[in-house]
């Protein structure tokens, strides 16, 4: 039995599931994986000019976690067209530009301009980046989603993903302002906010004070909101956040998400994503799964097994 794997995001026809994280893949890794054998690949999240990020160090292992406070270091858009597009165009799957801005205006620019070049097949808006009002992230912001989200909808016709962060109280509320906006899928989830300590010198190991907290730490929470949020809204989920093996990736497909992105596991194995395509295959071989959308959201979850009486 040779299983379907083809999974539809949007109008994206996607060979398989599994997607490269945005700011965790690129070029180098094209002698280290097969990256066309891979659904998609999510690029480095730009602005429309250069930013210059965060001061360093802005990486830190943590148990089972990486912190990193990169702060959107990126050469802005013209770069991105002029050097990154080079590699990714040569690329046979879907290419996803990864986008943020300080406000609707910069989103709307970027998803214009971006819209215009052949190889970028689709967008995901990052979300989790500084609110214009100087208050938190866009994506803590039901309001905020909406507005930034209906700006990308109106400059472009592509797919569009909203990437949602985790810090936030209720998730279904932001991914519903989302979707009501116009997106067609969601992302679930960015990093969570976290840090680390130097007792020695007594000072904040990151630059930045906090960062992102990504890996097999997180897991457990991605999960829980992909499965919360799975009823509220219509449009596919994307699920991520300490994808290591396809084992991890079943556990998300079950909660509901129709496609996952691998990021951090990029970094301790080059070859996660292929290795997790063969995973999936093989378990559904073994589970006699003819088409992969067939599992999507089947976790048998009887309310109150398990429950002391
Ligand atoms: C070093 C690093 C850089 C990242 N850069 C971006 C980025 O530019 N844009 C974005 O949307 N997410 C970025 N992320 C978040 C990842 O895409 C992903 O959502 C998150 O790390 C959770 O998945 P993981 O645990 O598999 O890494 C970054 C993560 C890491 C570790």
């Amino acid at each position: 039995m040779k299983p379907g794997l083809e999974v539809k995001i949007g109008k994206l026809r996607l060979k398989n599931p599994v997607m490269a994280a945005s700011g965790t893949f690129g070029e180098e890794y094209k002698d280290l994986v097969d990256i066309n054998s891979l659904g998609a690949v999510v690029a480095k999240t730009i602005t429309l000019k250069p930013y210059s990020g965060n001061p360093p160090p802005r990486l830190a292992e943590t148990p089972s976690g990486m912190l990193n406070s990169i702060g959107l270091e990126n050469k802005g858009l013209d770069d991105f067209l002029k050097n990154k597009m080079k590699f990714l165009k040569t690329l046979k799957i879907p290419v996803i530009a990864s986008i943020a801005g300080e406000d609707e205006s910069e989103f709307k620019e970027l998803a214009k301009h971006l819209s215009k070049v052949k190889r970028v097949d689709a967008i995901e808006v990052n979300l989790s980046c500084p609110n214009i009002k100087g208050r938190g992230m866009i994506a803590q912001d039901a309001k905020a989603t909406y507005r930034v989200i209906t700006a990308v909808r109106k400059a472009t016709s592509l797919t569009m993903i909203a990437k949602l962060s985790p810090n936030v109280t209720d998730i279904n509320q932001i991914a519903k302002s989302a979707e009501v906006a116009g997106a067609d899928a969601v992302t679930l989830i960015n990093t969570i906010l976290g840090m680390a300590v130097d007792i020695d010198t007594k000072s904040p190991v990151l630059g930045n004070v906090t960062g992102g907290l990504s890996g097999p730490a997180i897991r457990p929470i991605a999960l829980r909101m992909v499965w919360e949020t799975r009823n509220k809204i219509k449009i596919p989920i994307i699920g991520a956040g300490g994808i290591m093996d396809y084992k991890d990736a079943i556990e998300f497909i079950l909660c509901g998400a129709k496609a996952i992105q691998v990021g951090t596991a990029n970094f301790v194995n080059p070859k996660a994503t292929t290795e997790i395509i063969d995973g999936i295959k093989r378990y559904l071989v073994r589970n006699k799964i003819r088409d992969i959308n067939r599992l999507v959201g089947t976790l048998n979850a009887t309310p109150g097994v398990g429950k002391v009486i």
